[in-house]
């Protein structure tokens, strides 16, 4: 695990753009596993940014989305279909039939589950793995408890994600109890993987995930056996790291 510090979220946000800039000149049709909240808006403007300046070309680039909410279409404001097309995906000239995100509308679980995972293998994997992190240690959807080995599945929310996501709605009732994820497995399987922390909400998750033991108490703690992660944390998301190690 490489950990790269930033002093702050601005700070994060462009070195983790730089590793994913070089990843799209290095290989101009990479498969980018990418992923919403707020850890990664910074680093889709500062992508925006140089692909305006003549810097970056996204035209053969294909990108496959971590998770969605179950029961929420495209169209809607709170979808993470949305959330793409609103801060990268319009903004760049990604081909909108080249990024994939699982389909929130598909009732039938398992044939959306078992769609996604062909439509990832068939783009030959994941070159680059964008990753936030939870509170509580989550990656993509996958909580505290959730099997190693799983693939897209889908996933009943817990009390803490819940509430974390309620500020993107206008109330309780409308948060969405169920998503679509991507699971362990699959992020395991990316041949690079970018893991983005920033604020103190994510300081004991980030140690545990560095530090702790490798269990699915910690989902994120599985990276450890990566060979090719690289943590972009700023100095708040490392504030228990650096105390209990110093
Ligand atoms: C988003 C995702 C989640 C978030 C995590 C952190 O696609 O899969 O795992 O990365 O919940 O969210 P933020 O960045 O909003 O703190």
């Amino acid at each position: 695990m490489k950990i790269y510090r930033a002093k702050t979220y601005e700070d994060m946000s462009r070195k983790a753009a730089n590793i994913i800039s070089a990843q799209i000149i290095m290989k101009p049709d990479a498969v980018l596993g990418l992923a919403t909240g707020s850890s990664p808006i910074g680093a889709y403007k500062q992508l925006i940014d140089w692909y305006n300046k003549g810097d970056l070309d996204f035209s053969e680039i294909r990108s496959v989305n971590l998770d969605e909410y179950k029961g929420l279409g495209p169209d809607d404001e709170q979808s993470y279909a949305y959330f793409m097309k609103e801060n990268l995906f319009k903004h760049v000239n990604i081909k909108p039939e080249n990024t994939y995100i699982p389909n929130g509308l598909e009732e039938d679980t398992e044939y959306e589950c078992r769609r996604y995972n062909g439509i990832i293998a068939g783009l030959g994997g994941i070159d680059l793995q964008l990753l936030g992190i939870g509170g509580n240690g989550h990656i993509g959807f996958n909580e505290p408890g959730e099997a190693y080995d799983k693939e897209t599945h889908c996933v009943a929310l817990t009390e803490n994600t819940i509430k974390a996501n309620a500020r993107f709605f206008d109330s309780m009732d409308q948060v969405p109890k169920f998503a679509y994820s991507t699971g362990i497995k699959n992020i395991m399987q990316a041949k690079a993987i970018l893991l983005i922390a920033s604020g103190e909400s994510k300081a004991e998750a980030v140690y545990n995930m560095i530090c702790g033991p490798i269990t699915p108490a910690c989902p994120a703690s599985i990276l450890q056996l990566h060979n090719n992660v690289s943590v972009v944390a700023d100095q708040a998301a490392m504030a228990v790291y650096d105390q209990r190690m110093s």
